[in-house]
């Protein structure tokens, strides 16, 4: 019953958390190229620097963007902000519900650190709150003003915290904290930096006095950020279906090819919207995956087993019941499984077949499988399973 609960829990939380993500990403993309299409208005109007006029749902909208404030201040401002702050605290609601208390199951791998459950949870608070501290202290140090520079800085940063992420958790926990640690610093900016300014030059405005321009450069440089770290996000919040990469022993240095590509599509878009094309960053970018797939293609290790087919798969079937089983069945038994993991059970030789290949990628190309090696399956194991795949994956 528990382990039906939490799945229900998982499954509303995990909803929650993309439709609000959807949202807040939503309203960042519409207003970062909102602000790159204005135009002067025509005819001109005074305090008015830019407008646009746009066509959505059946109806002409037009917005216009002040210079500084209208003569008469509105009634009614609509902030941005819920969007960013409901996300953080749905994602950080199903960080604890499946990393922190399914620690055994998810965070630690015994293979990659023996650490504790409590060292475990200390490991994954202490890098969304460092992250955030690193990042901050970065963008208030002399870099700010050298955007490149600084971009450059935090890549190494956050390279060298995926590195040793996968030497401290599951490889997949890893993955996820080096997200999680991005969406802290996004989410951050908006609740420390953006918002304040906001609310700074909102109150100044009505007051009548002079904004404090400083601020409010420093938000924007802050949403310019935030607007980078999107696509690698949202890469890591699905990467969990691409067990290639995260199971890849060099993950970290994948992660960071793959933030490069994330990086350069936005940079592509955001020039676009500027008006500026650009020939060469969405090719780099799929060249980028191209070289990606080709390092990570699976390579022939160990050598086959060349006995009969029989005796071969009679030593699979009972690998396979024994440290998959467990999970992988119309009826597990290992504690906490309430249903089959994905749907995928290996309970009979012919699901064992059909499900030949991702047996292959899971338990030997990227060892993501038993998870966190629970069942502690060997590395003599994997290769019995390895060479029986690539020996056709016979059942008798
Ligand atoms: C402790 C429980 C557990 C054990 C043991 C286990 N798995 Fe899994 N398996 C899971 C969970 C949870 C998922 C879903 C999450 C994921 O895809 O990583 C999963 C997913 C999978 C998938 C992905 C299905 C898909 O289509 O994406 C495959 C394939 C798989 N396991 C194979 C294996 C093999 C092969 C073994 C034995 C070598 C094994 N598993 C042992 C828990 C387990």
């Amino acid at each position: 019953m528990g382990a039906h609960l939490d799945q229900w829990l998982s499954l509303t939380l995990r909803w929650a958390h993309v439709i609000v993500g959807v949202a807040w990403i939503g309203t960042s993309f519409y207003f970062n190229w909102l602000n790159t299409r204005l135009q002067p208005p025509e005819p001109p109007e005074p305090g008015v620097g830019g407008e646009l006029w746009s066509v959505h749902g059946g109806g002409l909208y037009r917005v216009v963007k002040y210079t500084v404030a209208p003569a008469n201040f509105p009634q009614t401002l609509h902030w941005f902000k819920w969007e960013a702050y409901t996300t953080w605290l749905t994602g950080i609601a199903l960080l604890i519900l499946l990393y922190w208390l399914g620690a055994r199951v998810r965070l630690i791998d015994p293979e990659v650190a023996r650490i504790s459950v409590p060292v475990a949870i200390g490991i994954s608070v202490a890098t969304l709150s460092l992250a955030w501290l690193a990042y901050d202290l970065l963008c208030r140090s002399g870099l700010e003003r050298r955007p490149v520079l600084l971009g450059a800085a935090f890549g190494v940063l956050v390279t060298a915290l995926a590195f040793a992420l996968t030497q401290a958790f599951s490889a997949r926990a890893a993955y996820l904290h080096v997200g999680a640690a991005l969406g802290t610093i996004m989410a951050a900016n908006v609740w420390r930096v953006i918002i304040p300014a906001q609310r700074d030059m909102v109150s100044a405005l009505t007051t009548g006095q002079e904004p404090d321009a400083a601020r409010g450069k420093q938000a924007a440089m802050r949403s310019v950020h935030n607007n980078y770290f999107t696509l690698p996000v949202l890469f890591v919040m699905i990467s969990g279906h691409y067990p290639v990469t995260y199971g890849h022993p060099w993950s970290w240095a994948l992660l960071a090819g793959l933030f490069a590509a994330g990086v350069a599509t936005r940079h592509w878009f955001n020039l676009r919207n500027q008006g500026r094309r650009n020939r060469w960053l969405l090719p780099a970018a799929g060249t980028a995956l191209l070289a990606l797939a080709v390092i990570t293609a699976p390579r022939r290790t160990g050598a086959a087993v060349a006995d009969d087919a029989a005796a071969q798969f009679a030593r699979v079937r009972v690998i396979v019941a024994q440290r998959c089983a467990p999970c992988h069945s119309a009826a597990p038994t290992y504690p906490g499984f309430a249903a089959a993991p994905a749907g995928v059970m290996f309970d009979t030789p012919e699901q064992l077949r059909s499900r030949a290949p991702r047996i292959a990628e899971r338990a030997v190309t990227t060892k993501t499988m038993p998870l966190g090696n629970l069942t502690g399956m060997t590395p003599e194991e994997r290769q019995i399973l390895g060479a029986w795949v690539r020996s056709g994956a016979r059942v008798r």
